[in-house]
């Protein structure tokens, strides 16, 4: 590299960092006011250390798009977030890299069209509308865990769409199981020296036991339909029966392994955490809960709404966007650069890892007026088409966007829809409710709600 091109480098802005740790500490602790204080004194490249990395935080949509789309080639998941989801996530579609991630994404493509995806509709009602029947039967004014409450729902929701049986008994320890990865996860990532899972200290263990559950109960499932692989029109039968169209292969059991694993934890996780938040968000503005109420009304009057009913609940559909905007369930977006680039006029270092902040973006002031208000009618069509698209990203961007963002989108409409026709609910009194934001953003000791019937659904909610 001649001198010259060396001395126009230009390095971003950050803060001084303790010597070791950089900004580790303050990451463990909060990394959303972290986040927020290093753009508020730096700007949108703002850089610091993780311990031995160092981190670029991109939170202008310009910057984000340039990670995601336009020199997307540049930038791998080689990076310390994705790092802690690989032991349990294998070579599945999240976490597979170069031409491994490309044939399976070939494959898995089809099966998450919006046409295949319409069918999935009737499982989804249903699965709320158990819920519905499940807080029929609950003592009055008992508070519930709502984000629990909703992960219930979409792991039933997925299992069902993925292996059309509900894991029963099996879901919940799955959900446990990936609560605890998500727990170990937040270590590693915040240890000056994480130690890997060999390595047998208590919280280790507690992660091999884990991950052996969720191995465990996928396995099983796969084994079974192995031995009979008939066509069950669900996202299984579709992957281990779809051949790649460039290759003409198909996907092995540790392929197909790792590819359930994959979409059942990310499947559910995100999309729990996207309508507890909504419940929160809602309970907190009557006036939009209001507004809710007479789409509701109008389109639905009582009954389940269905997969034609989508284009016609728009306000539910606004509901979601917005608490996506203010709440992305996957807030931070990591990358890897694989060699030097520029953003924003500063040098990205080969090797750098990139935070594309969807928590920053979705809030910040050059794109958003009034941005930590709630307020669905940003998402009203006629103003939707003039947001810019990275400034919302909550399904990411480029090549490697979400997979299941379509199902997601439903899947929440059609949750909400049917939910809220029948209970709203108020935060306890007392409870104080933390985000936490490591790999997802979610509710750190959930969210603890007291369901009220609606009252001119109280039939909907009480012949349920
Ligand atoms: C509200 C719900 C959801 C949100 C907010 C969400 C968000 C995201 C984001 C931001 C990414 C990109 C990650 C990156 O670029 O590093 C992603 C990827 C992915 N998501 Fe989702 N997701 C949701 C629901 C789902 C569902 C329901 C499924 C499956 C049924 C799913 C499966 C996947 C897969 C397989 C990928 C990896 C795609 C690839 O790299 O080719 N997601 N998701």
């Amino acid at each position: 590299m001649s001198n010259e091109r060396v001395n126009q480098k230009k390095r971003a802005p950050s803060p001084r960092g303790h010597f070791l740790l950089g900004e580790m500490e303050a990451f463990r602790t909060d990394a959303l006011a972290l986040t927020r204080s290093l753009q508020k004194e730096f700007g949108d490249v703002a850089r610091f250390r993780l311990g031995p990395f160092s981190v670029f935080q991109l939170s202008h949509p310009d910057g984000i798009k340039r990670v995601l789309q336009d020199n997307n080639k540049n930038y791998d998941k080689n990076t310390p977030n994705y790092k802690t989801l690989r032991p349990n996530l294998g070579n599945g579609l999240l976490t597979a890299e170069g031409e491994s991630w490309a044939s399976q994404r070939r494959i898995a493509q089809p099966a998450f069209h919006r046409e295949r995806v319409a069918s999935f509709a009737t499982p989804m009602t249903g699965a709320a509308q158990a819920a519905v029947e499940r807080w029929n039967g609950l003592t009055a004014d008992v508070p519930i865990d709502m984000a629990r409450e909703m992960q219930r729902i979409t792991m039933r929701i997925a299992s069902d769409t993925l292996f059309s049986l509900d894991i029963g008994d099996d879901a919940q320890a799955f959900a446990e199981a990936v609560d605890e990865t998500l727990k170990w996860a937040i270590v590693q990532l915040t240890s000056l020296l994480p130690l890997p899972p060999f390595v047998p200290t208590s919280m280790n263990r507690r992660f091999n036991r884990a991950s052996k559950i969720i191995s465990g109960i996928v396995s099983k499932i796969v084994a079974q339909r192995r031995k009979d692989p008939t066509d069950r029109g669900d996202l299984l039968s579709m992957l281990m029966l779809t051949r790649d169209a460039e290759t003409g292969a198909t996907m092995n059991d540790a392929l197909l392994h790792d590819e359930v694993v994959t979409l059942l934890g990310a499947g559910y996780e995100t999309s729990a955490n996207a309508l507890t938040w909504a419940y929160f968000l809602l309970a907190q503005h009557p006036d939009v809960w209001e507004m809710l109420q007479d789409e509701l009304r109008t389109v639905l009057g009582g009954r389940l709404p269905t997969f034609a009913d989508l284009p016609k609940l728009t306000f539910t559909k606004m509901v979601i966007d917005e608490t996506m905007r203010l709440y992305p369930p996957v807030w931070l977006i990591t990358r890897g650069a694989v060699a030097e680039d520029e953003i924003g006029g500063y040098t990205i270092p080969k090797r750098s890892i990139l935070f594309a902040n969807a928590y920053l973006a979705h809030r910040h002031p050059e794109f958003w007026n009034n941005p930590d208000a709630f307020d669905p009618t940003r998402f009203e069509p006629s103003r939707a088409a003039a947001i810019a698209k990275y400034a919302y990203f909550p399904f990411g961007g480029g090549p490697r966007m979400c997979i299941g963002n379509q199902f997601a989108i439903m899947e929440t409409q059609l949750v909400l829809a049917t939910l809220a026709q029948a209970y709203r609910a108020e935060i306890a009194p007392g409870f104080v409710t933390t985000p936490e934001a490591i790999i997802t953003l979610r509710p750190k000791h959930g969210i603890q709600m007291i369901l009220k019937p609606v009252k001119r659904n109280a039939r909907l909610a009480a012949s349920a």
